[in-house]
């Protein structure tokens, strides 16, 4: 992994954690880190909307160098939109980082291609960070489609972004048939996927975008797959949602580092 690129650790809570579940977590997590991880690792937490003040609360008071993320957004700053919390609202309370485009919102939700874009556009306008996600169903992968299902997805999310705003950006690599399901491409499965994204970027944006554009690998992310993914050059982070719920379980992620020196 080049230098330039920071790695990033994110805990994405998915409906877990109710709000004094999430300062437990929250609490726990600041405790068991290793303060030299901040050092060298970028760690964001993705609560669940309800808990985000609470979080957020608790990550200024103690002085925590945990980044506050959400994990999803409506495009529009307001009006007749029942249910949906604005990018305007989240980043009034400090969020940093929001996912934008997560499978979940994809194939359960119906989010689509569109809509993600006009998140990510509406998360940068609101000066916060888009994590945007991308990835292949286990039909797609089995007929040869991860290339093109990610690359288009990516092409399609970005569409419309300057270099500038690209290279500030997350994507995300989650193949949908390791989410949740104990499963993890191989780390080479892995890195082969990034790299393509990492192209698709330097065809749209160019080469120096596609140096500083951060790429995450997700998917049944566990301490023990943790150092071999983040040893591949094109993956500089890792989204990690079931594992993120136990602070313990998080924190050997974040600890990677020590064991690839
Ligand atoms: P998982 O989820 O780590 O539980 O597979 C990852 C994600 O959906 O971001």
């Amino acid at each position: 992994m080049a230098d330039a690129r920071r790695p990033l650790i994110s805990g994405n809570w998915k409906m877990n954690h109710n709000h004094f579940e999430a300062i437990q977590a929250v609490q726990k997590l600041a405790y068991v880190l290793n303060p030299a991880d901040h050092d060298v690792v970028d760690v964001s937490v993705h609560p669940p909307f309800t808990d985000i003040r609470s979080v957020q609360t608790v990550i200024e008071s103690d002085q925590m160098r945990l980044i506050l993320g959400a994990q999803h957004c409506h495009f529009e700053e307001k009006g007749a939109f029942t249910g949906e919390v604005s990018p305007t609202m989240l980043a009034k309370l400090n969020v940093a980082l929001v996912i934008v485009g997560h499978s979940e919102r994809r194939e359960v939700f119906g989010e689509t291609d569109e809509e993600a874009r006009r998140k990510v556009a509406a998360v940068l306008s609101n000066g916060m960070t888009p994590i945007f996600c991308c990835g292949e169903t286990q039909e797609e992968r089995v007929a040869g489609g991860t290339d093109d299902k990610v690359s288009g997805q990516v092409r399609a999310g970005l569409a419309g972004l300057s270099p500038q705003q690209v290279a500030g950006l997350v994507i995300a690599y989650e193949p949908i048939w390791a989410i949740g399901t104990g499963l993890t491409a191989t780390p080479e499965d892995a890195q082969a996927a990034c790299r393509v994204l990492r192209g698709v970027v330097a065809d749209g944006w160019g080469r120096a975008t596609a140096d500083s554009v951060r790429i995450q690998y997700g998917g049944s992310v566990k301490p023990v797959n943790a150092p071999d993914m983040m040893m591949q050059p094109d993956i500089d982070g890792l989204l990690v949602g079931g594992a993120s719920l136990d602070p313990n379980e998080f924190a050997r992620i974040v600890a990677y580092h020590r064991l690839i020196g």
